[in-house]
């Protein structure tokens, strides 16, 4: 049995201006008519071989409503556990596990963060259920995508040796989380590396037991937040102060970069996946993962586009017109514009901390 951990915090300061911190990333359609969150519920429909459980989803208390709303219009039950502030994704996943482990005996949890794009559901599907296998056994499996730059915002896992004859998950030799571009560089043009797709796969019992080990007081306040929380409709609100106490932490450094000095705790294994995976961190990714019209554009709303190729035209609120561009990126929204080269969109969060900065 599987438990689907739907993890949703955080901005996504890239996306801006679509992307806001009332109105974050995974809450917005940007790929097609649903939205990341909805999206990657979805994705589990299709899942065969075992049985799912409706997603646990663990969000910041200031998107309960449009969560809810989101998951009752594609017909998924939400159980919403309710943080009154993010402290990683560490403390989001043990309150998860503790949750599921008391309402069934050991689930596998399948975490999986709101905010990614993956394009083929049944290389998913088949890259999950031999995940499963290991993780039924005790491992920490991860997912692993074939890096094509030295992206330093993921986790880089070296693999080792195949598990089995048959199947093509592999042992993980090491786990390294945001090195930098040096690092990065050095690991891609190796060739032995994969990125994290930060999809994980592992049984309660076994976070719960590192977790245990290696940070107590984090298990120690989320035990207490729960042990204080209030059920209120579909939602489970965690104690404030005791989760306010809670230390922040990632499951990436908490744990997966510790189990190789850690071997007890479970090995970590990594299964290659190939299924049009993007974390869309920036705008040039949507762009990427988006499907084009036949001279590369990728439009939304009402534009109108003439001698322009490779661009990505959304308009939110306005007709956009658009006349001799290569490779830009114009969206539009009620009170920002953003008009940059396609190749710079990284840099977009740079403006965000101006904004944030000066008002
Ligand atoms: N509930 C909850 N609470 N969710 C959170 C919190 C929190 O405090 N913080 C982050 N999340 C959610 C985010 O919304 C996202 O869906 C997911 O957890 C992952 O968090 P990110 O903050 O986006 O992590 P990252 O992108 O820096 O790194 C992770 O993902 C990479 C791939 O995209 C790592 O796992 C990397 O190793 C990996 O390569
Ligand atoms: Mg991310």
């Amino acid at each position: 049995q599987i438990q689907p951990v739907i993890l949703c915090g955080g901005a996504g300061t890239r996306l801006w201006p679509a992307s806001r911190e009332h109105h974050p990333k995974q809450l917005l359609a940007l790929v097609d008519q649903d939205t990341l969150l909805q999206a990657t519920a979805r994705r589990l429909d299709g899942l065969t071989g075992f049985s799912s459980l409706p997603p646990l989803v663990v969000a910041n208390e200031e998107y309960r409503f449009v969560i809810a709303e989101q998951l009752r219009q594609i017909g998924h039950a939400s159980r919403i556990v309710l943080e009154p502030m993010g402290r990683n994704t560490a403390p989001a996943l043990t309150l998860a596990a503790l949750v599921a482990t008391a309402d069934a005996s050991d689930p596998l949890l399948l975490v999986m963060p709101s905010d990614h794009v993956v394009r083929d559901l049944a290389s998913f599907g088949r890259a999950v259920t031999e995940g499963a296998v290991h993780a039924a056994q005790g491992a920490f499996v991860t997912f692993g995508i074939l890096p094509d730059r030295p992206e330093t915002g993921y986790g880089y896992i070296r693999a080792g040796g195949r598990c089995t004859d048959s199947g093509a998950a592999c042992h993980i030799q090491a786990f390294v989380e945001k090195p930098d571009a040096a690092t990065a560089a050095a690991y891609v043009a190796s060739g032995e590396y994969f990125w994290n797709a930060g999809i994980f796969l592992l049984r309660a019992s076994a976070w719960l037991g590192a977790m245990r080990r290696l940070h107590p007081t984090i298990v120690a306040a989320c035990e207490k937040a729960l042990a204080a929380a209030r059920p209120d409709h579909d939602f489970l609100r965690v104690d404030g102060a005791a989760f306010a106490a809670c230390p922040s932490d990632s499951i990436d450094y908490a744990v997966m970069e510790k189990l190789a000095d850690h071997p007890d705790l479970g090995a970590g294994v990594v299964v290659p996946m190939s299924c049009g995976w993007s974390d869309v961190g920036a705008w040039d990714a949507l762009w990427s993962v988006a499907d084009k019209d036949e001279a590369g554009n990728v439009v939304r709303g009402k534009a109108l586009l003439e001698d322009t190729r490779n661009s990505l035209v959304m308009a939110g609120s306005r007709l956009v017109a658009a006349v001799g561009l290569d490779n830009v990126v114009v969206v539009e929204t009620p009170d920002a514009v953003l008009v940059a080269d396609k190749h710079h969109t990284q840099s977009v969060k740079k403006i965000v901390e101006r904004l944030r900065r000066d008002g």
